[in-house]
């Protein structure tokens, strides 16, 4: 007989029983979530002053300066570029650190698309690594990468945690390469207590409608070095500075004297974000730790009670994702890893089944999966290839740890929506599910 105190005896959703959810979890969207009064007092203002392009605004001065002060505010870094999107971001980025056609950019296999497309663009190669099973770039795996074209190292934070950031620190000093850090998903992220994107030379952020704060798109490039910056904000504005002079920090701006420009102007892009874009983000990073706060609560409640299934069983059914600094993670999403990718699609399907929205990471499929990497297929049509260095091949398994990896891994979004229950919730459909399955 079946009795609904003790989950592990319960008859799964899949089969027949009764699901544990029977109202949709708030999955999805962040930051999002929160848009109120504050987002439209900072809308209304633009509206209001008729200044809706940064530099050319009637009644300057602009939500986009104020944003990129907040932020670097935030963060604890020194200059900031807010851009369109993420991709603009790591495109901008590239091009503040200098790196062009023919450099190699070693970057993790589980990734999203914008990250070889930046360095496609720019004539760059990438060069995909393997990722560790906390799904961020494996610093081993990295060293085994480099060749003499190598260039600069990308690694990603995924889904709101560092990566092994301080041994890819490491690697890049040793190597005299550059480190551009992809924190798209991962805004306000720790690694013991120093924020994702201000170990490299760069960093960036997206603000994509799903990330951790939003402007519904929009990007930023975060540096401590006031060169990478005036080149940052040369190629967002078509090689302009209209920014009067560089301060010795944006985020303090009365700790010194201004510096010079110090560069010719160069061949830009038009990647400046909107002053409605910036009204809505200046609010959003000021709600920053509110997110935070909502989102690490519920992933608290549903790692300790996933933590006995992952670790205490004779034969656990599944692992946990191995964040590298747990306390710094933004809370955003819990990982599991399942021994093989049949085991993980049932998990999937059960979970599914009890109401818990759960998917494969990425897709399930390294990121140079796609017909467009594989062939390298180029937007024009007069035959041009789309990379003119001779670069490593995208056919055949490049990263088959990864490949391995992401067929077998789960991913649930945790958003600052979840009361208690929700997250409870989960950890009962787990625990039913592992007990029939695992
Ligand atoms: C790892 C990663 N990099 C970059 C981006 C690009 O951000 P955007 O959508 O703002 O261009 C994303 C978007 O999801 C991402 O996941």
């Amino acid at each position: 007989m079946w009795t609904v105190t003790d989950p592990a005896r319960e008859r799964l959703a899949i089969d027949g029983g009764a699901p544990v959810r029977s109202r949709p979890l708030p999955t999805g969207f962040l930051g999002m979530r929160l848009i109120g009064d504050e987002e439209r007092a900072e809308v209304l203002a633009v509206l209001e002053g008729r200044s809706l392009s940064r530099f050319s605004g009637m009644t300057p001065p602009s939500r986009v300066n104020d944003f990129e002060r907040e932020l670097c505010r935030r963060l604890g870094c020194r200059y900031a570029v807010a851009v369109t999107s993420g991709t603009a971001a790591l495109e901008t980025a590239l091009i503040g650190l200098g790196i062009g056609p023919g450099d190699e950019v070693i970057m993790p296999a589980l990734n999203f698309i914008s990250s070889p497309e930046a360095v496609l663009r720019l004539g760059a190669v990438p060069v995909f690594a393997e990722a560790d099973t906390g799904f961020g770039l494996d610093p081993d795996d990295v060293v085994a990468r480099l060749t003499p074209r190598t260039r600069a190292i990308m690694p990603v934070h995924i889904h709101g945690a560092a990566c092994r950031i301080d041994a890819l620190v490491d690697i890049a000093r040793r190597h005299g390469l550059r480190l551009l850090e992809n924190g798209a998903w991962s805004c306000g992220a720790q690694f013991h207590g120093q924020a994702v994107g201000t170990f490299g030379d760069a960093g960036m952020h997206s603000f994509h409608g799903v990330k951790v704060i939003t402007a519904g798109e929009g990007g930023v490039v975060i540096t401590n070095d006031p060169l990478v910056y005036e080149r940052a904000a040369r190629y967002h504005d078509h090689g302009n500075f209209r920014l009067p002079s560089i301060p010795k920090s944006m985020a303090s701006p009365e700790e010194g004297t201004p510096m010079a420009p110090a560069l010719e102007p160069f061949l830009g892009a038009a990647f400046r974000m909107p002053e409605l874009s910036g009204a809505v983000a200046l609010a959003q990073v000021r709600k920053l730790d509110e997110v935070l706060r909502r989102t690490r609560r519920a992933q608290r409640i549903i790692l300790d009670g996933l933590r006995p299934l992952a670790d205490g069983h004779p034969s656990p059914p599944f692992a946990l994702r191995d964040v590298p600094d747990p306390e710094g993670d933004c809370g955003i999403a819990v990982g599991v890893i399942l021994p093989t990718a049949d085991r993980a699609r049932a998990f999937q399907a059960a979970l599914r089944a009890e109401g818990i929205a759960i998917g494969l990471v990425y897709g399930g499929k390294p990121v140079y999966d796609t017909p467009v990497l594989r062939e390298l297929r180029p937007g024009w049509t007069n035959g041009a290839p789309l990379l003119r260095a001779a670069g490593p091949s995208y056919a055949g398994s490049l990263c088959p740890r990864t490949e391995d990896l992401m067929a077998r891994s789960l991913m649930l979004s945790v958003t600052p929506e979840y009361v208690d229950e929700d997250a409870r919730d989960v950890v009962h459909a787990f625990t039913k599910v592992a007990a029939a399955l695992g």
